[in-house]
């Protein structure tokens, strides 16, 4: 089966030639579409830096990224916004909703960009707040939510354009434990819906949930960890045939 994300040998290096910071070295790896992975390390390993490279909101300084098989180098800017804007949910540590929005506005953000009209926006956000169990919060602004709350509408306006990829970067660190379980089971529920989650995360207990654990350290891959088989690798036999 083709892999949906392919990287082959990412570095990424910032600041100039005088103090550079190597954050990222020779990250090769493949995730398969529909798959679950926890993105693990201690703090400054480069997870956050490899999640943004996956989502296309940073560049590598060297090294391939192929989604679905093609060069995202090689794509133009307004390629590359089409793709996060489309393909890829964002959710974030600290939520980044707009305060000046509602829960119901907030989530209609990514099909405004996407240039859709206003009524289907609206049907559109309203399904995706009612699957994270908002139905009775959408013209709430962010401030009248908690924290809990805030971040489901994230993952609803993550879900809204139907992405094939959401990438969370410590979805659940701003929040206490039962409710960061709350929201880990949702994420759970969107990859079981068949798309594909990655979630940055220095929690065990995170990572345990998710079917794959990948382990940075100092920027390099120190384990890649399986929990299960893959559903689509129905037999060894078949694994690593097209
Ligand atoms: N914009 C930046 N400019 C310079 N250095 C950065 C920048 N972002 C991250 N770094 C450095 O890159 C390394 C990896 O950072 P990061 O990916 O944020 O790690 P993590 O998310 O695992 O905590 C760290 O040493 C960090 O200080
Ligand atoms: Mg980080």
């Amino acid at each position: 089966m083709m892999p949906l994300i392919r990287l082959d040998r990412i570095g990424r290096c910032y600041g100039g030639s005088d103090a550079p910071v190597q954050a990222l070295s020779d990250v090769s790896l493949e995730i398969v579409a529909g798959d679950s992975v926890a993105i693990m390390g201690p703090s400054g390993s480069g997870k956050s830096t490899l999640l943004g490279i996956l989502g296309c909101l940073d560049t590598p300084s060297s090294g391939s990224y192929l989604l679905r098989e093609e060069e995202v180098g090689r794509m133009s800017k307004p390629e590359l916004a089409e793709l996060r804007c489309r393909r890829f949910g964002f959710v974030f540590q600290n939520f980044n909703l707009l305060p000046r929005l509602t829960a119901l506005e907030n989530v209609e953000l990514p099909l405004a960009y996407a240039r859709q009209r206003p009524g289907l926006r609206r049907a559109k956000a309203t399904t995706a707040l009612r699957r994270v169990g908002l139905a009775d919060r959408m013209s709430h602004y962010p401030n009248q939510l908690s924290g809990g709350q805030q971040q489901r509408v994230a993952i609803a306006r993550a879900l809204v354009n139907e992405p094939d990829l959401i990438l969370a970067d410590e979805p659940t660190g701003a929040l206490d434990t039962m409710t960061g379980r709350e929201i880990l089971s949702l994420l759970d529920e969107v990859n079981a819906a068949g798309t594909t989650v990655v979630i940055v995360t220095h929690d065990r207990d995170i990572a345990e949930t998710m079917r794959r654990t990948i382990t940075l350290t100092d920027g390099r891959i120190t384990s890649d960890l399986r929990a299960e088989p893959h559903p689509d690798s129905k037999s060894p036999i078949w694994a690593g045939f097209p």
